[in-house]
């Protein structure tokens, strides 16, 4: 272990109180409206965190179990979400909008009292700093405020007739049938929930399945699932991916598959299904976002937003920055102030106050990372940071390589972690080139000043990713933007208003506006006869 980090995991008696774990044993799983006992097999949590021993050794904490599921249990899962569909006619895709709001609403305020035990779970079980997980349980309870906004505005512009071209019409968004949601292990809640609640509330049934890390952090919440949607709306299941979900995709009984991981995990499940156009996927994938840090950029700003865009959450981040394409006429003052700015970065736990850098929870991440760091010296990179690339256990410290070429794997390879490939360049072709041959399309970002510059790189980018970024780091929010990709990093657009579209499809009723339909349609309006057709909106 690196001598530099050897102390960086504390004794159990020095973690503040209010941050320590209780160990828990969740045996729960959500069908039907129940919560049924798994008598089953159980995997155990492992905490990216070790502490220390009374005898001086480190030791990684296991802070609880969760059920290991069976493709048998998956199915009954299954089952209740497609009889709650009802084809359609289930209580909850019938329901009238305002009445499935109302449900949400009612989650939500059973979601708020869960707040310190789940922001506790993300610190233990992926390593997210105290603020950073306090941050995501908040920014999602607003994203499904806004989605409720979002849900009663869509509701208010489908509430009028349109006529065109002699025909008169109404048309409504209508759910598609069972979704199965799979969220990833770096924002296990924020990204799990905003596929999760716009599926809901568009009155699809739902299979969830949590990610493979930040498990537990759901089990504080099963009560309200529970006690919040009518029977089988909502179903939780745990267990290997491969052996439930699997299962569940080949039943062909899936018709919306969200997932948020990588493309060849994508791939494998959706070819599962037997009746491949019936199956509509959302999907958020690998990215390799680089930053283009153009020779009269504004230093400053290029730094602190490519140190934030490349190593907050540790580089663990579908949007972090993971190349960064630098000018050869300011490289060398740009290096020297990156790592003045990563030695700032303070190592240490969640809880730590200021820490800016933690344990990493996948198991042999570190030896992947060690390789990739190899790798590049091996083609001719060097570390250029104190200490980069030292590891002790779970721990990573960031490794700064220069200068990084197309022989790297680093180069087009998703790290998905702290280490920051830097590739000096000259000709503006030289960046150009690297984003339209690379096979994600997320996002860019451009450092500069020179408006006839940028305006090129923003020509030359336009068609190649959904997001380019003008002096700030790559990333997701605000939550209303656009978020998408192209070739291998997403399947079709999120965003608060988009994610409601993509759990939905629009219904029409269609007639001749000639006066005997005008006034079938006018009566079934003031006598209430029909919940489709409906003048009615939610204030
Ligand atoms: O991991 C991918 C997330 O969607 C990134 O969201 O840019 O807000 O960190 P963020």
């Amino acid at each position: 272990m690196s001598e530099f980090l050897s102390v960086i995991f504390p004794e159990e008696s020095a973690i503040p109180k209010q941050h320590t774990t209780t160990y828990l044993e969740q045996r729960e799983y959500l069908i039907n409206g129940e919560l049924k006992t798994w008598d089953g097999p159980l995997n155990p949590v492992v905490s990216p965190v070790y502490v220390k021993t009374t005898g001086g050794t480190l030791e990684q904490k296991i802070i609880g179990k969760t059920p290991l599921l069976t493709a048998a249990e998956a199915l009954k899962a299954l089952d209740a979400a497609v009889n709650a569909y009802q084809l359609g006619h289930g209580v909850w895709p019938a329901m009238a909008v305002g009445e499935r709001i109302a449900h949400v609403e009612k989650f939500l305020a059973r979601m708020r009292e869960t707040r310190s035990e789940v922001v506790k779970l993300l610190m233990w079980e992926i390593g997210k700093s105290l603020k950073d997980s306090e941050k995501e349980f908040d920014r999602t309870c607003d994203y499904i405020v806004d989605t409720i906004k979002a849900v009663k505005d869509l509701d208010r512009n489908s509430a009028k007739l349109v006529e065109e071209q002699g025909f008169m019409a109404q048309i409504r968004r209508v759910p598609l049938g069972v979704a199965l949601c799979m969220g990833p292990f770096n924002y296990p809640l924020n990204e799990t929930f905003s596929t999760l609640i716009p599926a809901l509330i568009m009155g699809n049934t739902v299979v969830f399945k949590p990610a493979k890390y930040g498990v537990l952090l759901i089990r504080p919440m099963l009560e309200a699932f529970r006690d919040s949607f009518p029977p089988g709306v909502i179903n939780i299941i745990y267990g290997k991916g491969r052996e439930t979900v699997g299962a569940l995709m080949e039943t062909g009984k899936i018709d919306v598959f969200a997932f948020i991981g990588t493309h060849k995990g994508a791939n494998e499940l959706k070819k599962l299904h037997p009746k491949p156009h019936r199956l509509k996927a959302i999907l958020g994938l690998d990215a390799k976002n680089p930053a283009i840090v153009l020779p009269d950029a504004d230093l400053t700003v290029a730094v602190s937003e490519c140190i934030t865009g490349s190593l907050s959450f540790n580089g663990q981040r579908c949007t972090a920055l993971k190349i960064l394409f630098v000018h050869k006429k300011i490289i060398n003052e740009f290096l020297i102030r990156f790592n003045e700015a990563v030695k700032k970065l303070k190592p240490g736990m969640p809880w730590d106050d200021g820490v800016g850098l933690t344990p990493l929870p996948e198991p042999g991440k570190t030896e992947y990372l060690k390789g990739l760091v190899e790798d590049a010296k091996q083609h001719g990179a060097r570390v250029l940071n104190e200490n980069g690339g030292q590891v002790a256990y779970s721990f990573f410290y960031p490794a700064v390589l220069f200068p990084v070429n197309e022989k790297m794997r680093l180069y087009s390879e998703e790290q998905f972690g702290p280490v920051i490939p830097v590739v000096p360049f000259e000709k503006e072709e030289e960046a150009i080139q690297y984003v339209v041959n690379s096979n994600f399309g997320q996002q860019v970002s451009i450092f500069g000043n020179n408006s006839k510059t940028i305006a090129r790189f923003i020509d030359a980018f336009n068609n190649q990713v959904g997001r380019i970024n003008l002096n700030t780091q790559s990333q997701r929010g605000p939550d209303t933007f656009p978020f998408n990709g192209r070739k291998d990093s997403a399947e079709g657009t999120l965003s608060v208003a988009d994610a409601l579209r993509v759990f939905s499809i629009r219904t029409v009723v269609a007639t001749k506006a000639v006066d005997a339909n005008k006034q079938i349609l006018a009566t079934i309006i003031k006598n209430r006869e029909s919940a489709f057709l409906s003048t009615d909106y939610i204030m």
